[in-house]
């Protein structure tokens, strides 16, 4: 028994001056630098630090006095759709004004505001202004010149409009182009037939491929305006394609339209489609 603790003692002092042995070469050796030697790998930073990446210089943004939509739009059933004084009142074909024979109060002429309109037209005050805008857009944006081809108009002038067609065409074939007196949202003073000058295919469907017509497509919500009888929506509207016919909503209105991606005004609103008196 003692021998045998004897035996294990020196072997356990032979183990301890081995490994102390070893741990002095090992650390000689590395302060000489040793290549056989492992290391702990490194992590220190290099000496050269990562240089911080230059922002890209975005261009400032170019200042127009385009109207901007509130952030928060109002829900299209809180709109004031059956006072022919709100730039929202609604108007087709089941729909009437009302009264029938209503005039807006505060008709600003084209020519007063410099917006050129070869039929010499008016429109309420506010969207006169927003036509305005639009147009210094046009010209600025894509050097078109629009004209404002038809703006209000009375009771008395839709009635001769009117009944001008029906003698032309007939009347089913005038209830597609012409609302009846009364039914028209240029009586209400905020709807705008617009044309490009230069590019013929004034109040024609073919204004709809003209760069005026086009660009009116693509950016008459941005002050206000909307498409008010668009492609193949006859069933919904009453009426065939108008590409020149802009109706003033005001910008939350036709902003709220463009983001819920719907054509037509019905349609927004969740009023009943119109197609007929
Ligand atoms: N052309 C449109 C429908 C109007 O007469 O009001
Ligand atoms: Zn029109």
């Amino acid at each position: 028994m003692r021998r045998n603790r004897k035996i294990a003692a020196a072997a356990l002092a032979v183990v301890v001056l081995l490994g102390g042995g070893f741990i002095y070469w090992a650390v000689t050796a590395a302060s000489n630098g040793d290549a056989n030697v492992p290391t702990i790998a490194s992590t220190s930073t290099p000496a050269t630090p990562t240089s911080t990446p230059t922002p890209t210089q975005t261009p400032e943004p170019t200042q127009t006095a385009e109207p901007t939509p509130t952030e928060t739009q109002p829900p299209a059933s809180a709109l004031n759709i059956t006072d022919p004084n709100s730039v929202t009142v609604l108007v087709n074909k089941k729909t009437p004004l009302a009264p029938a024979d209503y005039a807006p109060a505060d008709l600003v002429a084209m020519s007063d505001i410099g917006v050129p309109s070869a039929n010499g037209h008016s429109l309420r005050s506010e969207a006169a202004t927003a036509v305005q805008t639009m147009f210094a857009a046009a010209s600025a944006e894509a050097g078109l010149t629009l004209d404002m081809t038809s703006g209000y108009r009375d009771y008395g002038l839709q009635t001769e409009l009117y009944n001008g067609y029906v003698a032309d065409l007939g009347q089913e074939a005038a209830d597609l182009t012409s609302a009846r007196p009364g039914y028209s949202e240029h009586q209400t003073g905020l709807a705008a037939d617009i044309s490009s000058q230069g590019e013929g295919c004034v109040l024609e469907q073919c204004f709809a491929a003209t760069a005026g017509g086009q660009w009116l497509a693509a950016n008459a919500h941005r002050f206000g305006f909307i498409l008010r009888f668009p492609d193949g929506a006859t069933a919904t509207t009453g009426y065939e394609f108008e590409p020149w016919h802009y109706r003033y909503v005001g910008t939350d209105t036709s902003a709220a339209m463009q983001a819920a991606g719907v054509t037509t005004y019905e349609e927004f609103l969740g009023a009943p489609a119109a197609p007929g008196y």
